[in-house]
């Protein structure tokens, strides 16, 4: 990583946009001629014909699965699932109005404090145990607090990730298509190459830290609203809206007050997220059986008022918003989802940092003061 560093010592952009720190074989974003794809993949191909753990197998173990290895990886998931007693403990101890994002951020720190890196796992054991275990965590607490109840988990009922958690959440089998919904998203939100989570990852990863660290501090990075909290704002938002008149008329207003519409625009993509479209497929199909599919009409006549004004389009966090409401899922719990998925693109980039590392301390232009004489406290007035 780094390795453009020594020639661009004098190089400065505003927010690191369009600095290329390294390489990487995990992912190309948004790149002429390939668009998104994880590992040489499209994601177009691999939401229509792929499942979350072949995803996952191919990010962290670098090929698709073969059928054998797809069985056995699903296997392991399924009995990594159990967390510890201790955690269970620490998840009931925290409170009800925490923010499921600070759950995770210190569940998964605990859960490092039992089964620490040096002691207990190496790399691919503790990338696998997060995946399997991550939906536990995050439902044990939610559904103790909200419902007063100590659930298992080591429940095998739903083989997928996606089942797992609407499983867990519900507490009764989700239906096909809710359960494929939540798969297809956690293919989307799987890998992004160097968004701002990941990058906060392998930074910590470079200096030499421990597993688990780099992972609390992606979380702590992704929960903002201009990175994965983008998907409970723009809940939020289109809430607000019973109808696409309303919707338009209030979003007209927010945009003459120079408001940011969270779900919307991207650092890398110019001209759309391909990952849009896919989400918001889900989302249209959703919407036939769901109460309040209004929801839908509402979120395509926000769509139209941002491009017609700034020419802003949806990025992937916009219709996963609607798509995950469809599905019955509380908007605190979206941008965990986001977390269960991430797992398996920041611990690709961990081993990826590791396998050929390099301290990423990057430099700043000062612009403080110049040299000023100390004057002691007691000389100051
Ligand atoms: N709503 C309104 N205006 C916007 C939006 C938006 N969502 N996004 C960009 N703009 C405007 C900015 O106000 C700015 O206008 P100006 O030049 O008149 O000041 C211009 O477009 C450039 O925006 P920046 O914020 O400088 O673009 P940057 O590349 O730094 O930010 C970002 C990208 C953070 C994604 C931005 O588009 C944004 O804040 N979007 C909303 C948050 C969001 O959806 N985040 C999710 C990202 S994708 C993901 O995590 C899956």
């Amino acid at each position: 990583m780094i390795a453009e560093g020594k020639r661009n010592m004098t190089a400065k952009s505003s927010g690191l946009e369009g600095i290329i720190v390294g390489d990487t074989a995990i992912s190309t974003v948004g790149k002429e001629g390939l668009g998104l794809t994880y590992r040489g993949f499209d994601i177009h191909e691999l939401a229509a014909k792929s499942t979350f753990e072949e995803v996952a197998f191919l990010l962290t173990y670098g090929n698709l699965p073969k059928s054998a290895e797809l069985h056995a990886y699903r296997e392991k998931l399924i009995k990594l699932r159990r967390i510890p007693n201790e955690l269970k403990t620490v998840l009931e101890l925290m409170p009800r109005s925490a923010h499921p994002m600070e759950v995770l951020r210190t569940g998964i720190s605990m859960l490092g404090t039992l089964e620490s890196e040096s002691t207990h796992y190496k790399d691919h054991q503790i990338a696998d145990r997060l995946i399997a275990c991550t939906p536990s965590i995050l439902l044990y607490w939610y559904r103790f607090h909200q419902f007063n109840e100590k659930i298992e988990t080591w429940n095998s009922n739903e083989p997928t990730v996606a089942g797992y958690f609407l499983y867990l959440l519900h507490g009764e089998k989700p239906s096909d298509e809710m359960r494929r919904a939540v798969d297809v998203s956690l293919i989307l939100y799987a890998e992004h190459e160097l968004n701002a989570s990941t990058f906060a990852a392998r930074v910590t990863a470079s200096t030499e830290s421990d597993f688990y660290s780099a992972i609390v501090s992606a979380i702590g990075t992704l929960r903002g609203a201009l990175h994965g909290g983008a998907n409970e704002e723009a809940m939020r938002l289109i809430s607000n809206y019973k109808t696409p008149e309303q919707a338009e008329k209030g979003v007209r207003e927010l945009l003459a007050k120079k408001a940011k519409i969270m779900g919307f625009g991207h650092r890398v993509y110019k001209k759309s997220d391909p990952r849009s479209d896919i989400i918001k497929e889900w989302s249209k199909k959703l919407s036939a059986n769901a109460r309040d599919g209004y929801l839908y009409p509402v979120s395509e006549a926000i769509e139209k008022v941002l491009w017609d004004e700034k020419k802003l389009f949806p990025n992937l966090d916009f219709y996963s918003a609607s798509a995950y409401h469809f599905c019955g899922i509380p908007t605190p719990l979206f941008t965990p989802i986001f977390v269960m998925s991430r797992l398996t693109g920041w611990s690709a980039h961990i081993f990826e940092q590791r396998g050929n590392n390099r301290l990423i301390r990057p430099e700043a232009n000062y612009n403080g003061p110049g040299p000023r004489a100390f004057v002691p406290v007691d000389q100051r007035g």
